[in-house]
């Protein structure tokens, strides 16, 4: 086995006084689709962010192909193959769709490949065809998440970031959008990191699995043996009813402190 994709060691990170980031260490391999499950508030848009360099870490290496990046710019780490398909998508609401996707490619310099992968792109998405030339604001929140992911793909990345891809969707939408994250990994050879608050879609999904809460990596497992877990199973999948997990929670409560 070589060296892991994406490395990270000990990273923090602070909204001024706020550790939002307490000490994140965990591992991409190339070619897996990894997955991080955290409730709201747990730091994953935070971890997402330090990742590509939107945000600069207070600790801790990220590492791609053993190449410490921490505290890049964004642009640098698109250009080394890291590309964010951040929370809410972010597309460019008064640009048309193929706008958008020509905006994706913005640091290449195989120019000449833009308008084959365009079309690549159409074919795992194919309404973005028929919308090409439509402002990208007037399209539905599932097709926006499609032309976030095929902006992200303009940039040919090596490992995509993609922050709760199921945010707002349906549940049909999201079995879409997560089936096509897996053709992408397995068919355009894209790593993917995915963050997300829907367990049993993004367990579904991944290879391997972390759960964050508080700014820190809780636990850690092959992505069968995460949907295995109990704790997982009661907090995160949904068994059991919030009226129970409340009450469970209670009666498993730690002294107070
Ligand atoms: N701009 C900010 N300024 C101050 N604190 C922030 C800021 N953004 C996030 N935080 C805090 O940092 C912590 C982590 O937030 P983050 O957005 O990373 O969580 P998340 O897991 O992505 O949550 P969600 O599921 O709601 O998207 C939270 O306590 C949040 O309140
Ligand atoms: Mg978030």
């Amino acid at each position: 086995m070589g060296e892991p994709l994406l490395k990270i060691d000990n990273l923090e990170s602070y909204y001024g006084p706020i550790m939002a980031i307490r000490g994140v260490s965990l591992e991409v391999n190339e070619g897996q689709i990894v997955t991080v499950l955290g409730a709201n508030g747990a730091g994953k848009t935070t971890l997402m962010k330090t990742i590509c360099g939107v945000m600069d870490p207070e600790k801790g290496t990220v590492k791609l192909n053993g190449q410490e990046i921490q505290g890049q710019d964004p642009d640098f780490s698109v250009r080394h193959g890291i590309v964010q398909v951040p929370e809410g998508r972010e597309i460019f609401p008064l640009m048309s769709v193929e706008d958008n996707l020509r905006m994706g490619a913005f640091t290449r310099k195989d120019r000449s490949n833009i308008a084959a992968d365009i079309e690549m792109v159409y074919g795992y998405f194919p309404i973005l065809k028929e919308r090409a030339q439509q402002d990208a604001g007037t399209l539905s929140g599932g097709q926006q998440q499609m032309l976030a992911i095929g902006r992200g793909l303009m940039a040919k990345p090596k490992i995509m970031l993609l922050d709760e891809p199921s945010l707002g969707l349906s549940p049909l939408l999201t079995k879409e959008i997560f089936a096509i994250v897996k053709r992408l990994n397995k068919e355009q050879k894209v790593t993917m990191l995915v963050v997300e608050q829907n367990a049993k879609i993004a367990l579904d999904t991944a290879h391997y699995g972390y759960v964050m809460e508080l700014g820190r990596i809780v636990m850690g497992g092959p992505a069968e043996k995460l949907r295995e877990s109990k704790d997982i199973q009661e907090f995160y999948l949904g068994q059991r009813s919030e009226g129970e997990r409340a009450q469970r929670r209670w009666k498993n409560r730690k002294t107070w402190r």
